[in-house]
């Protein structure tokens, strides 16, 4: 279902007009779907619930990177989110939108000794350690506080997530997790460290992944680490599978999050029940996109219909500063109208006011479009505006979210002359 629909030829988000958004507050404007956010985290929740062994309880670590709004995690928070981060500054935020610590686990390849101790003195739950020395740089800081801090190894399971080159992550060739080879040897080398407590294992191998097979596949090559383990006294106690899933941007049809979650517990229940008399093992998951990117859009309005021979310019008022899926990874992007009209479409390049060739948003689009309209970028929730930046010095969109007939500011349009007081002149 799709929170974002027309009423009487007008795009709704939810029951508000996005033409009543853009007048109330400008564009370009982010808009998300409470409604849809919360759909979507509760294929989740319900599957996990419906799937997963009472003991073994099962906790979602919503990927923050993929959208950081301090009222996207509060209300994620609310229905019962923990927080996969990747910095200090997420669970800064996450903190501040009244996220539990306790729920948080820390992903990420160069954690800083700063990083660590701010992590420590929160409590949180786990940290994804990708490297051995990592590793010894957590037990130093960790024994420094008088802490111990628990952590489970990411580990490469070196499967093909067939998605984009940019986004797979579970490869040999990529920078995360420590080798497939490896693992058993740091994972002793863990175990030995005073100030470190041995408690999972977790992967992710890529994002944007419409099939589940590769997913299973690096879960069948972690239960063997995690058995070969147990046998040498090493017994973890959560298992994280990472995020992935991938979401519609056009005709693709990825796997049902409840579908997915099925076979996964399925064959864990039967490897605790076969190995294990039925201990509980912890599942986590760290999905994003698929929980914001369906849920957000990006408001835009036409500035200028440019006709050169070659092709039809739609010059519209955001840019890749604002959404730069398009640019790095030849993202597609639907465009919707918001208003429709009945003349003739014509096919257009949407294109942002940045000085780049690759400031482009959306190629070879059928529109029926004139200057001062408004069009929608759609599945704009994940990886929209925490990737956006101040190129340009274009100040960041504002964004709101809609619940029901409300809509709520929760970002306010960045001021331009903002953009420049941490700077100085030098004196001459
Ligand atoms: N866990 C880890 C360790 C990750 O690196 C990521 C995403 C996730 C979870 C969440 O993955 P998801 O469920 O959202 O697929 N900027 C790119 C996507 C980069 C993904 C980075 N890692 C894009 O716009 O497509």
């Amino acid at each position: 279902m799709s929170y974002f629909s027309y009423k009487n030829g007008v795009l709704h988000a939810e029951n508000v007009a996005l033409t009543a958004i853009s007048q109330q507050f400008g564009s370009p404007t982010y808009v998300y779907s409470k409604a849809a956010l919360t759909a979507n985290f509760l294929a989740y929740a319900n599957a996990c619930k419906q799937h997963s062994r009472q003991a073994d309880g099962a906790l979602i670590c919503y990927s923050v990177k993929s959208n950081s709004n301090l009222a996207v995690l509060q209300l994620l928070n609310q229905l019962g989110s923990g927080f996969d981060i990747v910095s200090g500054g997420e669970l800064l935020r996450v903190i501040a939108a009244g996220g539990d610590p306790s729920k948080v686990i820390f992903s990420g390849v160069g954690k800083s000794r700063e990083e660590m101790r701010l992590a420590l003195s929160h409590d949180i739950l786990c940290f994804n350690v990708e490297s051995v020395p990592e590793l010894h740089r957590l037990n130093e800081v960790a024994g420094a506080m008088g802490k111990r801090a628990a952590i489970s190894l990411r580990v490469n399971p070196d499967v093909d997530a067939k998605t984009h080159p940019y986004i797979s992550t579970g490869l040999k060739e990529n920078k995360f997790g420590v080798a497939y080879d490896e693992a058993l040897s740091c994972y002793r080398t863990a175990a030995a460290l005073p100030y470190i407590d041995v408690a999972g294992i977790d992967c992710h191998i890529g994002s944007q992944l419409l099939d589940d097979a590769p997913m299973l596949e690096a879960l069948d090559k972690l239960i063997e680490l995690v058995d070969q383990l147990a046998s040498e006294g090493i017994h973890l106690h959560h298992l994280d599978i990472g995020g992935g899933i991938g979401i519609t941007y056009d005709d693709e049809q990825p796997v049902v999050i409840g579908d997915y979650l099925g076979r996964l517990f399925a064959r864990i229940n039967a490897w605790r029940e076969e190995k294990y008399q039925g201990a509980p093992i912890k599942v986590m998951f760290e999905p994003g996109r698929s929980i914001v990117g369906n849920a957000g859009i990006l408001l835009t309005e036409v500035q200028y219909l440019k006709h050169s021979e070659a092709k039809n310019f739609a010059v519209v008022d955001a840019a890749m500063n604002d959404l730069m899926r398009p640019a790095l990874y030849e993202a597609w992007h639907g465009v919707q109208t918001v208003s429709q009209r009945s003349t003739a479409p014509q096919v257009y390049d949407v294109v942002g006011p940045v000085c780049e060739s690759g400031d482009w948003l959306a190629r070879c689009r059928s529109l029926a479009i004139e200057a001062g309209d408004l069009l929608a970028l759609m599945s704009a929730g994940a990886y929209g505006m925490t990737m956006s930046s101040n190129y340009n010095t274009r100040g960041r969109a504002a964004e709101v979210m809609v619940d029901g007939t409300q809509v709520h500011l929760i970002r306010q349009r960045e001021n331009p002359a903002d953009l420049f007081t941490l700077e100085s002149l030098i004196s001459p």
